[in-house]
């Protein structure tokens, strides 16, 4: 065991015996206690393991969902520290508190090289207070636990929080190696990138993607548009888009949108064809997918996915891409009669001679699940919101506060 560790974590210098706070991203979905997709899980472990192996004592704290600020037992960290256990190779102690009784015990009980796991900072109502002073108190008490602090959860540094933002400022710190991949990434798309750079973007609203569109419409040379959010740039255009997620208060921004590409040159492309159903969510029934034209969806139709026609066309954009950058899955791919456009797209981003981005929990989540390697990917990313505010050029607070 050496106490060195290598890039970004090298400022924190010799962490042997050093009790070592790490904000980890543990953020995975649950079926009940399972994990359906441990992708984080396994994205924290370089940075963990790194800490360990050097005879740091390892304090993980992170979020899971949206709890009300205060303990419920729907949310516990429990078996995400058990998975994390049993990704590392080694034992991890679960605190059933984040910085009362348990959390002082299991911190106080590490040796050299062992991993702890804090119970969901988010049952804390300070951890996400507005309020400085409150956010300020309980970061005090996060930081008592340690001698160090390392950020390694990319999906929250664009959250103004505790356990993120404030604990950086109380204690040295350095970026974890995750983090760090993940910014140098997105900083390849940002600054200078291989051209033609191509973003598909799907995800249901548009509202949620306002700002990175409005970046994007002068750096990208082509956006291809599906998922939920199209129907809304479809009725933008003057088409009927049936019973189908529409954003009324967005139609005069996504005519905007679409005025403003074709003045700056960039190409927007939304798909011609759509997969609908008009019993849908039908309970146990099988789904009854139809393909219509994306300008004649009958009234009594609900648009799921983009069509066979716009999945070609997708992939033949994309064919001579460089770069790209995905952020949302086409359709409603948890089902399989909606999930070919999201696959149409995954399989040409793993045909691309260039740096491919996917990047939020959704589409990643996507690619997991429709079975594609993520090795075909060049990055997959685990910050959704995180990465699309990135791109916007907006100023992460988790980010920012780790050059001061
Ligand atoms: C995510 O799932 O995007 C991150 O874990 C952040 O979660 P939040 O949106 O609840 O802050």
């Amino acid at each position: 065991m050496t106490g060195s560790l290598s890039g970004s974590l090298a400022r924190l210098g010799d962490v042997r015996g050093r009790r070592v706070l790490v904000r980890s991203d543990l953020n995975v979905p649950l079926d009940g206690s399972s994990i359906s997709d441990d992708g984080r899980i396994r994205a924290s472990v370089p940075t963990i393991r790194a800490l360990s192996d050097a005879g740091a004592r390892v304090v993980v704290t992170a979020h899971l969902g949206r709890p009300k600020g205060e303990p419920d037992p729907a949310y516990s960290l429990r078996p995400v520290a058990a998975r994390l256990g049993e990704l590392l190779g080694r034992p991890v102690a679960f605190a059933t508190d984040t910085v009362g009784e348990s959390a002082t015990a299991t911190v106080a009980g590490l040796q050299d090289g062992d991993v702890a796991v804090l119970e969901n900072v988010r049952f804390n109502a300070d951890e996400t207070s507005k309020d400085e002073g409150s956010r300020g108190g309980f970061a005090d008490q996060l930081a008592g636990l340690a001698d160090a602090f390392v950020s390694d959860g990319f999906g929250v540094v664009h959250r103004r929080q505790a356990s993120v933002y404030d604990v950086a400022l109380r204690l040295p710190h350095a970026m974890g190696t995750l983090v760090a991949a993940e910014i140098d990434v997105l900083r390849r798309l940002t600054v200078d990138p291989a051209r033609p750079y191509v973003v598909v973007l799907g995800g249901s609203k548009v509202s949620d993607k306002l700002g990175v569109i409005d970046n994007l419409l002068g750096k990208a040379d082509k956006l291809l548009i599906g998922g939920g959010m199209v129907f809304t740039f479809l009725a933008a255009q003057g088409h009927q888009v049936g019973r189908s997620l529409l954003e009324e208060d967005q139609l005069d921004v996504c005519r905007a949108y679409l005025q403003r590409a074709q003045e700056s040159g960039v190409e927007i492309i939304l798909p011609t064809d759509v997969v609908v159903d008009t019993t849908f969510p039908s309970g146990d029934r099988e789904p009854t997918p139809d393909v219509v034209a994306a300008d004649a969806i009958p009234a009594d139709a609900l648009g799921l996915d983009i069509g066979p026609e716009s999945g070609k066309a997708f992939a033949a954009a994309l064919s001579d891409a460089r770069t790209v950058f995905w952020n949302g899955p086409m359709g409603v791919f948890e089902v399989e009669a909606f999930a070919e456009g999201t696959r149409a797209v995954a399989q040409a981003l793993t045909q691309v001679d260039g740096l491919t981005v996917v990047g939020g929990g959704d589409s990643a989540a996507a690619v997991r699940q429709l079975g594609f390697d993520e090795g075909a990917f060049g990055h997959i990313s685990t910050g959704g919101g995180a990465s699309l505010e990135y791109l916007e050029g907006k100023e992460l607070p988790g980010i920012a506060v780790l050059e001061r």
